[in-house]
């Protein structure tokens, strides 16, 4: 992957590492990141189904007594829906079970079903890169989608399929009860939140079941549209100041 802002935050965190052992990332040194990216994003190409949103089920009993693993079994086993027949893995989530940081997408794309593992992709890739960015490490988060299984050819989660899938994404927030949960795009923002315009709405903190929500850009839109890499790391720098991980002034 060509280098990005992200590629040169980390090189520099690297190089500041090794100078002083502390990990921060200078002000005048993001700025200068800033200066050919803060271009106004066009509106995100990922749109939002029209249809009026389906409402959920009646959460499972079942699933709201479930341990972390016993969701993911459950998971694995799932035929709620029409997406299970064309499934290769059924794509869980991933990270810590204690994670403060959890990240959620939309669903899985043709790596991610083959792997059985989220973002593991070329958008993974970038959301690797910008997890690092913001100080943290990949095993450290938890990543989770809004569907567990690849929609056919790619496509947005149908309604019906959203709100199927959604109890289990639920439980996971119950049980990991993180600190912070980054939205990525339009789709976990419709079905999270029930809000939409992802353009209008990142960077707002927003909340989930008194957590707090930080909606920004899908990894997938930033590959596309790479100038939206400036605006996003600024979204990324307010979630990395609630946890203290300022920068050295
Ligand atoms: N895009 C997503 O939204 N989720 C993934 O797991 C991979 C790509």
């Amino acid at each position: 992957m060509k280098k990005d802002i992200f590629d040169e935050i980390i090189g520099h965190l690297r190089e500041l590492q090794t100078q002083d052992k502390t990990t921060f990332i200078a002000p005048e040194i993001v700025n200068e990141f800033f200066t050919d990216t803060q271009a106004a994003p066009k509106p995100e190409s990922v749109s939002v189904p029209a249809q009026a949103s389906v409402p959920a089920d009646p959460v499972d009993p079942a699933i709201a007594s479930m341990t972390l693993e016993e969701l993911n079994s459950s998971a694995q086993k799932c035929q709620k829906c029409p997406l299970c027949t064309s499934r290769k893995n059924v794509v869980f989530g991933e990270g810590s079970p204690n994670a403060d940081l959890m990240f959620i997408g939309e669903g899985p794309g043709l790596d991610e079903d083959q792997q059985g593992r989220p973002f593991v992709g070329k958008a993974g890739e970038l959301l690797t890169k910008m997890i690092t960015a913001m100080q943290f490490e990949r095993k450290q988060v938890y990543i989770a989608n809004i569907v567990k299984c690849r929609p056919p050819k790619n496509r947005n989660p149908l309604p019906e399929e959203a709100n199927t899938c959604l109890p289990y994404l639920q439980r996971q927030i119950e049980l990991i009860q993180p600190k912070v949960i980054v939205i990525l795009g339009a789709v976990p923002l419709k079905y999270l939140l029930n809000k939409v315009g992802i353009t209008r709405l990142r960077g707002q903190w927003d909340s989930y079941n008194n957590i707090k929500v930080m909606p920004t850009f899908h990894p997938a839109y930033l590959l596309r549209d790479p100038k939206a890499k400036g605006v996003t790391w600024n979204d990324l720098q307010q979630v990395m100041k609630l946890f203290g991980k300022v920068h050295k002034k």
